[in-house]
């Protein structure tokens, strides 16, 4: 061999050797690489363990309701009443507030026109008591009652509406909030829920009696033109300067996504969908889908006596106003000193893009069905769709792929996840969720364990594409 030919030998190695490199790094660019072990499995499952309970610890307290959905009518504003339905008269239904450990009894009547169910968004029942039609009981025929009976595992802020109908159902005000309350709870001078919904009222000054449209089933679902917090498009919260008050924002819009902004004042999001964080952030900025919630932690400063603060929403370009904080012209009271109680245990899981994903939801429309339009995931409408089954106590990984254009809040009943990667590309969140807005063309990968056994529906909290065929269930076993 010639030097000639050695160098040329040599440089054809090394061009070689950099085209190996360059194509790797696109490779990690792209796909990680899946290192996909049992070990691997066995460690995600292990940073887990001890984040939620795994029973409840029944006091043996009974806490009973009885809550009555009927038509009803509802002042919006002055001169705005419409014909709605509504748990108990009221809008929003009763505030249940319950101790953890207790048992919840609801004694639930419909007195409805239609048939409905009652869904504990967020709360980790047994499985026959999820609400859901056709996978977990009957229709509650009008005239008809059931008793709903579950012991949440963890303390929180959660909601309940119907699962029959609910882009209809849950428009005409059939939502309501369950707070479980901890003993460990901080004593916060305030403790203050915050239901957001919207409404579409026709220039006659009706609710729009028109649901599932083309026109909403082909977008983001049905966006109200009024925006109501606890009912009211003037909610006012009155405090004293040097307040420490808790606030629990619920969404229940069945479409609509409200980015709060708490602007001058500083709110640390303390909890989402409920749960603890692992680390108080700002609240500000954070995106509330349908069915999502945020606990946020606010102090008022002294300097702010006499102040009013509207909380509005940035998500759409024009600012909605949600509710004001209307600041007494006051001597500040004290402020009660205590460092929130954080998540105990949130796993980081930076190594879960090693693993394979366990499951994959594809979301689409195609024309077709009852409305014109189906919403689909993996191609199928509800109750085509077969179920997935994801095995209790390990760790499994989901995929949502977004391949339309609209936004899909994807809502997993019984069980909460935690985002692992956005379009690829790793984020901590520092909470568990159990719903999570993808927007146009996104890819969310999430990571769980389950722990509550049975058939979870899992669907797009966009009221009107769930309607339209968006749901599929998922069994741990
Ligand atoms: Cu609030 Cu099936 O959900
Ligand atoms: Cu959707």
């Amino acid at each position: 061999m010639t030097a000639l030919q050695k160098i040329g030998g040599l440089s054809v190695l090394a061009i070689g050797l950099m085209i190996f490199i360059v194509l790797m790094r696109m490779q990690t660019d792209i796909t990680p690489v899946l290192n996909d072990t049992p070990q691997l499995r066995e460690a995600l499952r292990e940073e887990f363990d001890g984040s939620f309970a795994l029973t409840s610890t029944a006091s043996g307290v009974v806490q009973e309701f009885d809550l009555r959905a009927a038509e009803s009518s509802f002042e919006l504003t002055k001169g705005i009443t419409i014909s709605s339905f509504a748990y108990n008269e009221q809008i929003p239904g009763p505030e249940l507030r319950v101790a953890l450990g207790a048992t919840v009894k609801v004694n639930f009547r419909n007195d409805l026109p239609q048939p409905t169910t009652i869904h504990w968004h967020g709360v980790r029942v047994p499985n026959a008591m999820d609400g859901v039609p056709g996978v977990t009981q009957e229709p509650i025929e009008p005239g008809e009652s059931f008793v709903y009976e579950f012991t949440p595992k963890d303390p929180g802020t959660f909601w309940f509406h119907p699962h029959v109908r609910g882009s209809e159902q849950v428009e005409k005000g059939l939502y309501g909030v369950l707070i479980v309350e901890d003993p460990e709870d901080p004593e916060y001078t305030q403790d203050v829920v915050w239901v957001v919904d919207d409404w579409r009222i026709t220039p006659a000054g009706k609710l729009d009696e028109r649901f599932n449209t083309g026109h909403d089933l082909s977008h983001d679902g049905r966006w109200g033109n009024v925006i109501t917090v606890n009912g009211s498009v003037d909610e006012q919260l009155h405090v004293k300067p040097g307040e420490r008050i808790r606030l629990r924002l619920v969404n229940v819009s069945n479409a609509r996504v409200y980015v709060p902004d708490f602007s001058p004042l500083e709110a640390g999001l303390i909890a989402a969908d409920g749960m603890p964080v692992s680390g108080v952030s700002s609240a500000t900025g954070i995106e509330l889908a349908p069915g999502n919630r945020i606990d946020v932690d606010i102090t008022v400063p002294t300097g702010f006596r006499g102040k009013t603060i509207t909380v509005t929403d940035t998500f759409t370009r024009a600012t909605n106003r949600l509710g004001q904080i209307i600041v007494a012209d006051e001597d500040a009271v004290s402020t009660p000193a205590f460092d929130y109680p954080l998540a105990k245990i949130m796993p980081l899981w930076s190594t879960a893009v090693e693993a394979d994903v366990d499951a994959e939801y594809v979301l689409d429309a195609r024309r077709g069905g009852e409305y014109g339009i189906e919403w689909t995931i993996n191609g199928k409408t509800f109750p085509e769709a077969e179920a997935i089954t994801l095995r209790s106590g390990e760790f499994e990984k989901i995929r949502f792929t977004n391949e339309s254009a609209r936004l899909h809040p994807m809502h997993l009943h019984g069980q909460f996840f935690k985002v692992l990667a956005r379009n690829g590309k790793p984020v901590n969140e520092g909470f568990w969720r159990d719903t999570v807005l993808l927007k146009r063309d996104e890819t969310v990968d999430v990571g769980l364990v389950p722990v509550d056994e049975g058939e979870w529906a899992n669907h797009c909290h966009t009221l009107e594409h769930a309607e339209a065929g968006m749901m599929t269930t998922v069994i741990v076993e």
